[in-house]
């Protein structure tokens, strides 16, 4: 098997040249390399590839897949951090797109990355048979639209200062950050030519679980890392007044739903064959320190 950094390595140059848009407008082109090129963990390409890893999926299939969740999620980063959404200034260690550009340029930025996903997906050069392609371009809008993490986000803007009930809080973590983890996951097995409902859906709530567990992670090091090292600005959800794991139920609390969940996805992940890479992202996903 690579080493998960040759496989960022390979996520990355595949990134880099999606994003050589020769026929685009230079204007857009360098805010939309900076948003995507300058850093990121690039953890739901690598569920898709491992992922795919289940159902022995064509590899550059995979890729391309997780490729274009990259592009969503980046887009997700650029409009989050506006002045409308969380006002940020700093991420992956640099200043945000629209500090670094304008608020303009910023929401364009997300649009064109949206719909080059979407361009991805649909690539006539994509290895796949068209019903898995339609599969997949069908799960990858769900889980980034007003169902996914566009409706996540809206709940989390409107519930600032409030305190939620856990049913919602958690609602809202599987829509704004969930959805697109499970769509990574889920469509990296579609990849495969092997279908079994059985294990599509012990792998949709092993995905379920991995998706909270990362935003609930996010909630603990928000409180708990410097801004250096997470690479955005701490203490912001509170800067913020945002519901989070944390502010509802203390760091410990928050930290023993993490410690069980993690257990949890790890024992389900150790009953499915070839989940080896799966179990070590979700280490990642739990210890990272950003
Ligand atoms: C940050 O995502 C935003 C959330 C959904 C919590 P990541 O922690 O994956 O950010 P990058 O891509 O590594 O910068
Ligand atoms: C963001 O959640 C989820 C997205 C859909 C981008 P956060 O607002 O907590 O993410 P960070 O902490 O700014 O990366
Ligand atoms: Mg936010
Ligand atoms: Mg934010
Ligand atoms: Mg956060």
């Amino acid at each position: 098997m690579l080493e998960k950094y040759d496989y960022l390595g390979i996520i990355n140059d595949r990134l880099n040249n999606i994003l050589r848009l020769e026929n685009g407008n230079a204007g857009l082109i360098e805010p939309i390399r900076y948003s995507v090129l300058g850093g990121g963990k690039r953890i739901r390409p690598l569920l898709s590839i491992a992922s795919g890893r289940i159902n022995a999926a064509d590899f550059d299939a995979v890729l391309d897949i997780g490729c274009a969740l990259e592009l969503i999620h980046c887009y997700s980063l650029v409009h989050d951090d506006l002045p409308a959404m969380d006002n940020d200034d700093l991420r992956r260690g640099l200043a945000t797109c629209h500090k670094k550009y304008d608020e303009a340029t910023a929401i364009l930025v997300g649009d064109a990355l949206q719909s080059l996903a979407f361009e991805v997906l649909s690539a006539p050069t994509l290895n796949l048979p068209q019903e898995s392609k339609l599969k997949i371009i069908n799960l990858v809008s769900k889980a980034s639209g007003i169902s996914g993490m566009v409706g996540g986000q809206l709940i989390d803007l409107y519930s600032t200062g409030q305190e939620l009930t856990l049913t919602i809080l958690q609602n809202m973590h599987a829509q704004k950050t969930g959805a697109l983890i499970r769509a990574a996951i889920l469509s990296g097995y579609l990849c495969g030519s092997a279908f079994s409902l059985d294990k599509y859906n012990t792998l949709s709530q092993i995905a379920d679980s991995l998706g909270l567990l990362f935003q609930i992670m996010d909630d603990i090091l928000d409180v708990t890392q410097s801004s250096h090292t997470l690479g955005k600005t701490a203490n912001k959800d509170i800067i913020n007044d945002k519901a989070t794991y944390v502010s509802l139920l203390g760091l410990e609390e928050a930290r023993g739903i993490a410690d069980e969940l993690y257990r949890e996805i790890i024992t389900d992940l150790s009953r499915l064959k070839n989940s080896a890479m799966l179990q070590e992202i979700a280490t990642i996903v739990y210890k990272r320190n950003h």
